[in-house]
């Protein structure tokens, strides 16, 4: 594996340790993430007609909050609020810089930040235009994106599949390999972190989250970056009992750099 992405690598599991003593820590979400700038960038979505009211938090992260929103049809959101306190700027320069479509240079934070989720919206538009089962995205501002709530009608999210094994592993895999094939070969995109952290089990039907990361196939790390999500797929899934190796799941995903 390239230095340079296992270095990358590294720092993300240090993320995800960090990440897991929080989970239960809601208390502090108020004053960590509602700076002056965040409440202006909430206020502007408010007012363009996109979120009515903020309800409780789906996640809080090392980096970002996931809270659900109500808007205006009683329909529900979910808002990610980048928060620049906590933010892995290293990271988020890493995987920006190979991005044609992202020629910052900039050490300004809020600046990289704003790049970085414009990247995370432009990701899910490119793969939700493509087919793929992903969240809509429906807007972003600042360091807040605006995206489609995936639960059920009374607000429950559905959990990642992590926490909520599918009930037949192997035909849930076979829709995943599905989703990851249209990933690659329609949106031309590599996800860069995915494991069943970043998957939600919505009725037994995958739904990939998570893409602020993910890479335009024309990006010289994409082909290393997909050798490693597949390999995370094959480790994740052989435990859940699916039969399958790297191999099989190039084969069928053909990808073509
Ligand atoms: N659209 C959504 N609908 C329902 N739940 C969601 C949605 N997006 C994210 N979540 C929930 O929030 C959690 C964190 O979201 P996500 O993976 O996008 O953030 P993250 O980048 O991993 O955050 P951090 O790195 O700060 O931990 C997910 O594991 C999932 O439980
Ligand atoms: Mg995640």
């Amino acid at each position: 594996m390239d230095s340079k992405v296992a270095k990358a690598d590294a720092k993300h599991q240090k993320i995800h340790s960090r990440k897991r003593k929080k989970d239960n820590d809601d208390r502090k979400v108020g004053s960590e993430i509602f700076d002056k700038i965040t409440l202006e960038t909430l206020y502007k979505l408010a007012n363009q007609g996109y979120i009515d009211v903020l309800n409780g938090a789906i996640s809080t992260g090392k980096e970002a909050n996931v809270l659900t929103g109500i808007h205006k049809e009683n329909k529900f959101t979910a808002v990610k609020i980048y928060r620049i306190a906590t933010s892995d700027f290293k990271k988020m320069n890493y995987y920006l810089n190979g991005d044609p479509r992202f020629n910052i240079k900039t050490k300004n934070k809020r600046k990289i930040i704003n790049s970085w989720v414009t990247k995370e919206y432009k990701n899910l538009k490119r793969l939700y235009d493509a087919g793929v089962s992903v969240p809509e995205p429906y807007t972003s501002l600042n360091n807040v994106l605006l995206l489609e709530f995936i639960g059920d009608e009374k607000g429950n999210p559905y959990q990642p599949v992590k926490n909520q094994k599918p009930e037949n592993p192997d035909d849930f895999f076979s829709k995943l390999l599905a989703e990851v094939k249209k990933f690659v070969n329609e949106a031309k995109l590599v996800h860069g972190d995915l494991s069943n952290y970043n998957i939600l089990n919505k009725n037994e039907t995958p739904v990939i989250i998570d893409v602020s990361q993910s890479v335009v196939l024309d990006n010289p790390i994409s082909k290393e970056l997909l050798e490693r999500d597949i390999n995370t797929l094959v480790r994740e899934y052989k435990k859940l009992g699916v039969d399958t190796d790297f191999d099989e799941i190039w084969e069928y995903i053909s990808p073509v750099f």
